[in-house]
């Protein structure tokens, strides 16, 4: 797919999760067939610039191109300069944040409670595009505030007018929060208006629903978020399917007990080995939610406090999933086993 002059390998897109999508899993989910990744969404505070978060967030060692930097605020002046910054510090696409449900950042009036002010979001767009001129801007919203008040497309038009250049619609009103089912007939609705790519987000879970939302919206690319988290190797599924119509096969066990180790190192590498063994708990107990003795696995893990510890749990968690199964076998889990989103 070509998208913003950058040729990628095909139109799955790994959604922006703050807490989730840092480097090591952006580079994990390339590799294992995503064609495109947003980092976690960074501060246009300056003063935070310094912080170690916003420093790791903004660190792209080693990370294929194009490197896609969401920032949010609202500011325009702040926002321009947030942008500026990451586009000196490697950001080659800077996308922007209008679909955050999180109260602390809607208090501030940043990601989705923008949407409640087009005006303001017509001078935010149109200084970040001004401040770098060189670079694509993106937007990524909801479809509205709330379900009375569905703008999604008067920003699209906003949007094109300001000279965004891609727009990422998660079919939720930020009402909705993460309840019931993602719209994709508002994003259809976009899409048929648009004259930039529009990309569809929300449910993603499968590669059949791939293949439906794909069809429903008649989008350009798709962006997967909670579906992906603990199962990178999803966008080689989706894109086996959408290229033949067949499903692979569940990986190997031996496959992803290796996938999962190689993880961990870049975990540990890339935060630190303290704070490293905290961020890795929860990939851990994604990778194995909904496996054969998870539950009891994933209670002693957590209580593990070193990075021995961990890799040596893990190799015996595996080699004992081994002895049963040639390839993964995940059971549908109790929705009240599942982490729910932070953001
Ligand atoms: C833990 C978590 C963190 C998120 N952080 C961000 C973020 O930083 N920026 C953003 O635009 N969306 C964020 N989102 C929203 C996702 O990008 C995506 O729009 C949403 O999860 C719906 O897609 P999905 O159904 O495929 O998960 C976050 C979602 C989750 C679950």
């Amino acid at each position: 797919m070509r998208y913003l002059g950058f040729s990628l390998r095909n139109n799955l897109f790994v959604a922006p999760m703050a807490g989730v999508t840092d480097r090591p899993f952006r580079q994990l989910c390339r590799k294992m067939g995503a064609g495109f990744a947003i980092s976690e969404m960074v501060t246009s505070n300056s003063l935070l610039y310094g912080s170690a978060k916003t420093r790791r967030r903004a660190n792209h060692a080693g990370e294929a191109a194009p490197v896609a930097v969401q920032i949010a605020g609202s500011e325009p002046e702040m926002m321009s300069e947030a942008a500026r910054h990451n586009v000196d510090h490697g950001a080659q696409i800077i996308d922007i944040n209008m679909g955050c449900p999180a109260k602390k950042i809607c208090r501030a009036k940043a990601g989705s409670a923008l949407l409640r002010d087009e005006p303001l979001v017509g001078r935010i767009l149109e200084a970040v595009v001004r401040a770098v001129p060189d670079t694509p801007v993106t937007l990524k919203i909801r479809t509205g505030w709330d379900r009375a008040s569905r703008n999604a497309p008067s920003i699209l038009k906003i949007a094109e007018r300001s000279g965004i250049r891609a727009l990422t619609v998660h079919g939720r009103t930020r009402a909705c929060g993460y309840a019931g089912h993602a719209e994709y007939d508002t994003i259809a609705a976009i899409k048929a208006e648009a004259r930039i790519p529009v990309i569809a987000n929300g449910d993603i879970t499968s590669p059949e629903k791939a293949r439906q939302v794909l069809e429903a919206t008649g989008a350009d690319a798709l962006m997967i978020g909670r579906a992906a988290q603990g199962r990178p190797w999803l966008f080689r599924e989706i894109e086996h399917y959408l290229a033949t119509g067949a499903r692979l096969a569940p990986p190997r066990v031996d496959e992803i007990h290796g996938v999962l180790l190689a993880h961990l190192e870049e975990v540990y590498d890339f935060y630190g080995v303290d704070t490293g063994v905290l961020v890795a708990r929860r990939h851990i107990s994604w990778y194995t939610r909904g496996l054969a003795g998870s539950a009891a696995f994933r209670q002693r893990m957590n209580r593990l406090s070193c990075a021995a510890e961990q890799r040596r749990a893990v190799d015996e968690f595996f080699l004992s999933l081994a002895g049963r199964n040639e390839c993964l076998d995940y059971r549908p889990v109790d929705d009240n086993d599942i982490d729910g989103p932070v953001a």
